[in-house]
């Protein structure tokens, strides 16, 4: 399947923008320049999202939210981080003093769920973020500032991951936003699909893959004729924070399958994905640095980068929301109270429908320490498909 995009259609860019865009393309260029006209996917995704100053992440530009790009649950609505709330209070009465949330975007998770840990009385001694792009860590900082200035002294930003953790870990929509490689399975053996510069901007061009890419795609045991993305970064993050866990949790909100779906065979171009002021497409050339790009993740990686965490669940985001209590927040409203109800109905409409963000999304719980079950994966479990 494939639906590029046709130029035209999609909102034009501001000069001002373009001229970014620009500049991003001169450091990329200058960068295959440097390895003899060839670089991986990964590096072309990496300088595409986060250059300092240029790339989409790290650049001034609206990204999250209705005058965004793209919507993410905890921008969506409250009743996300309301419910998620729930699930790390439970696990914050275990003992645990800590929240540190992975790239929190505008901030919008981390202030809705402090308010919310408050409310039932279980505050975690720091919510502390790591947020690689220089761009959000302001607007986050702004944002907390504003919206729970009485809670502003627990938060804090870190420049990396502490040595040892002793915290919940949450990230949602991360995992997909890490550089991926892109490979094709041929009847001789793995490519790696790469960029080079041509006349008419980047193009694709393959070559033999090598190393850790090569040995990941041997084991998956791909069929001819066959092309995917495989992510190294996301599974060293995980093993990264499994390592340093001391006793705690890792909880993954993203979009993605098992390794059997993932690799489905009729998945046969992958699943990268860019977005464009809420036009999603699959062309990760266009205008650099001013879109978004994505790809699901494979959540078979992510336990296997954990091993020697205990597997806590493993359900879709709707049974997660439903398991946690989304319905009891709901009905705090009136249904006769139309103008508050409606819009929060809607939005749990978009959280919770299969067509939307129900199935799609999983929630992933990795632990150390924790006694189980956890109610958010207490019905629907479905650990047994990693
Ligand atoms: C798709 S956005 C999601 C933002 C937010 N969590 C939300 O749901 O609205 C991805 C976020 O991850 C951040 N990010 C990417 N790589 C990261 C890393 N290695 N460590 C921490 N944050 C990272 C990005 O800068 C951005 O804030």
């Amino acid at each position: 399947m494939t639906f590029s995009p046709e130029k035209n259609a999609l909102p034009q860019p501001s000069a001002e923008a373009l001229a970014v865009s620009q500049q991003l393309q001169t450091l990329i260029n200058a960068e295959i320049g440097r390895h003899s006209g060839w670089i991986s996917f990964a590096r072309y995704m990496e300088l595409a999202l986060y250059a300092p100053g240029l790339g989409y992440y790290s650049a001034g530009s609206r990204k999250l939210g209705r005058a965004g790009d793209f919507v993410t649950a905890p921008e969506l609505s409250p009743l996300f981080g309301r419910t998620l709330a729930r699930q790390l209070a439970e696990l914050l009465a275990q003992d645990i003093p800590d929240i540190i949330e992975l790239g929190a975007g505008s901030g919008a998770l981390a202030a809705v769920a402090i308010e919310e840990l408050a409310a039932l009385g279980q505050l975690p001694q720091r919510y502390r973020i790591l947020e690689v792009s220089a761009d959000l860590r302001e607007r986050q900082q702004a944002h907390l500032q504003s919206r729970i200035p009485q809670h502003a002294s627990r938060v804090e930003w870190l420049d990396h991951l502490p040595e040892r953790i002793n915290a919940v870990v949450i990230g949602n929509e991360v995992l997909d936003a890490l550089p991926v490689h892109r490979v094709r399975a041929g009847h001789d053996g793995i490519s790696e699909i790469g960029v080079i510069t041509t006349n008419h901007g980047y193009a694709w061009a393959q070559r033999s893959a090598a190393g850790a890419l090569a040995a990941t795609a041997a084991q998956l045991q791909l069929p001819a004729d066959y092309e995917t993305e495989i992510s190294l970064a996301a599974p060293a993050l995980v093993a990264d924070l499994a390592q340093r866990l001391e006793h705690g949790v890792l909880l993954f909100i993203d979009y993605g399958f098992p390794a059997r779906e993932f690799f489905h065979p009729q998945r046969n171009r992958g699943t990268l994905m860019c977005h464009y002021r809420h036009h999603a497409h699959d062309d990760p050339f266009l205008w650099p640095g001013l879109q978004d790009i994505t790809a699901h993740v494979d959540f078979s990686a992510v336990v296997k980068a954990g091993a020697g965490l205990d597997l806590l669940g493993y359900v879709n985001q709707a049974q997660f929301l439903i398991n946690c209590g989304i319905t009891g927040l709901l009905t705090e409203i009136p249904a006769t109270d139309v103008a508050r109800y409606a819009p929060l109905a809607a939005q749990a409409q978009q959280l919770l429908s299969p067509a939307e963000m129900g199935e799609l999304f999983k929630v992933i719980a990795l632990g150390r320490g924790i006694a189980s079950p956890l109610s958010g994966f207490n019905r629907g479990d479905k650990s047994h498909t990693l």
